[in-house]
């Protein structure tokens, strides 16, 4: 039967391993640079419960949507989306998703290597004992020194895209599997050991106080913008990342507890990291919560460099930031390679030799927006913000929007309900609601006045 295929490229061995991977994809940059900052910025509390409601309403939902039409088809994100298309008898424009998809996980992909390799230059930094006291005025000096320079930014870029390519290369079973198997396990105990050296350490207390005590006057619409780009962001969706894992996803598993899972464990990872680094910010005199983008590299530094212990404990830091987003980064590079693999018909070596270069030409990108290229800028944007801006605060919603209403009204019935055959009638009238009504509605909403806020404040 058609409705059931094969994947030419593998499967995951089993439930597990497509919940270690999709959490894997999830956990990254976005909970642990992004989140906390951006939830300092717009004043704690209130901006956490909005980001939770959207991820809950809106990014479950549609999440499930996106594994369910890769695993219907069993191929890459393109292709999932002609043969929706296709079985459907639906007009051919919603093909697009798929390409859309694609298309900005690359973008992605270009800035967060280079943002994934200052992680790894602090690392590097750390073990060398670079922090060692450092005062504020210390640290941002550090930080301007890697910025500003541009070979050093390339070099940490490439060494972050090779480690990608090795693992991409290697196959669906003995490449990606193999690799979140062992960083996932990892991952979840530096972030137990962290958190626990955080309570003992820093000020716990004002941290809880900052996150949850919730100001409703802080918000406006565009931190609502801002905290629905988060949570599509942080849940991978709306860029083809999820639908390409869920192609690799066995016939059997649940696709509705599996989500709910991996967005628990991702929204756990993201609330307990701005603890821990809001409990580290709060122990250390002059910090400011609010110190934007350079929050991990600033200020988290300071506070590390002055503190008994501050050295280990930076070092398993920033060695848990590569680590979550090094298995984020494999799957954005995944669903573009297993495309040209099905077209091409090329070896998968081939294909991410092919869209690596790519990558890192873009990447040069945001590399040079950092310095020579920081004072040219496009409505108050550099390249970097920009990118940022477009990929998570437009792309994404735009294409989750879309996968919720070609998911909710178009795709031929029977074909969504075989994948969610084992949901009670109850839950999937549920889900089904809120694809078709309360999360389009909501995008659409927040996407308009958000975009109305920012650029009447500009
Ligand atoms: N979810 C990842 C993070 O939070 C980023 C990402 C987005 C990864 C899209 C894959 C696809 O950092």
């Amino acid at each position: 039967m058609d409705v059931q295929p094969k994947s030419m490229h593998g499967i995951w061995s089993g439930r597990w391993t497509f919940i270690l991977a999709a959490t894997g994809s999830a956990v990254g940059l976005g909970n642990l640079w992004k989140f906390p900052y951006v939830a300092g910025t717009f004043g704690g509390g209130a901006f956490v419960l909005i980001y939770l409601v959207c991820i809950l309403l809106i990014g479950v939902p549609v999440m499930m949507a996106e594994v369910l039409l890769g695993r219907a088809a069993r191929k890459s994100p393109i292709n999932a989306m002609d043969h929706a298309v296709v079985a459907s008898e639906s007009r051919s424009a919603w093909r697009y998703i798929g390409w859309v998809g694609i298309f900005s996980a690359l973008l992605i992909l270009s800035f967060y290597a280079v943002i994934a390799g200052w992680a790894m230059d602090y690392l590097i930094l750390t073990v060398k004992g670079a922090l060692f006291e450092v005062s504020g005025d210390e640290a941002v000096l550090l930080f301007s020194n890697l910025v500003s320079d541009p070979l050093r930014l390339i070099l940490w870029q490439s060494t972050f895209l090779a480690l990608c390519f090795f693992v991409v290369a290697a196959g669906v079973q003995k490449g990606l599997g193999r690799a979140i198997t062992i960083l996932m396990p990892i991952l979840f105990i530096l972030l137990i050991v962290m958190m626990l050296l955080a309570v003992l350490k820093g000020d716990f207390f004002s941290a809880w106080k900052f996150l949850f005590a919730f100001d409703f006057a802080s918000i406006t619409w565009r931190a609502v913008l801002e905290a629905m780009g988060l949570a599509f962001f942080t849940l991978s969706i709306g860029m083809g990342a999820i639908m390409a894992y869920g192609a690799y996803m066995p016939a059997e598993a649940s696709i509705g507890r599996t989500v709910l899972v991996v967005a628990i464990l991702d929204s756990a990872v993201a609330i307990i990291a701005g603890l821990m680094i809001f409990s580290i910010v709060f122990a250390t005199p002059g910090i400011e919560p609010s110190a934007g983008p350079g929050l991990m590299f600033i200020s988290l530094p300071v506070a590390f460099g002055n503190m008994a212990g501050g050295q280990i404990l930076g070092i398993l830091f920033f060695f848990l930031v590569v680590i979550a987003a090094w298995s984020s980064a494999i799957s954005l590079l995944e669903p573009a390679v297993a495309w040209l693999i099905e077209e091409k018909t090329i070896s998968r070596q081939r294909a991410c030799v092919i869209l690596s270069s790519l990558v890192w030409t873009l990447g040069i990108g945001t590399v040079l927006s950092f310095n020579i290229a920081k004072d040219i800028k496009v409505a108050g944007l550099t390249f970097f913000d920009a990118l940022d801006f477009l990929t998570a605060n437009i792309m994404l919603p735009l294409s989750g929007f879309a996968i919720a209403i070609f998911v909710g009204f178009i795709m031929r019935d029977d074909l969504v309900r075989v994948q969610m055959s084992d949901l009670k009638i109850k839950y999937l009238a549920y889900w089904l609601w809120l694809l078709r009504y309360l999360a389009p509605i909501a995008v659409l909403i927040i996407f308009a006045m958000g975009i109305y806020d920012k650029f009447s404040s500009v």
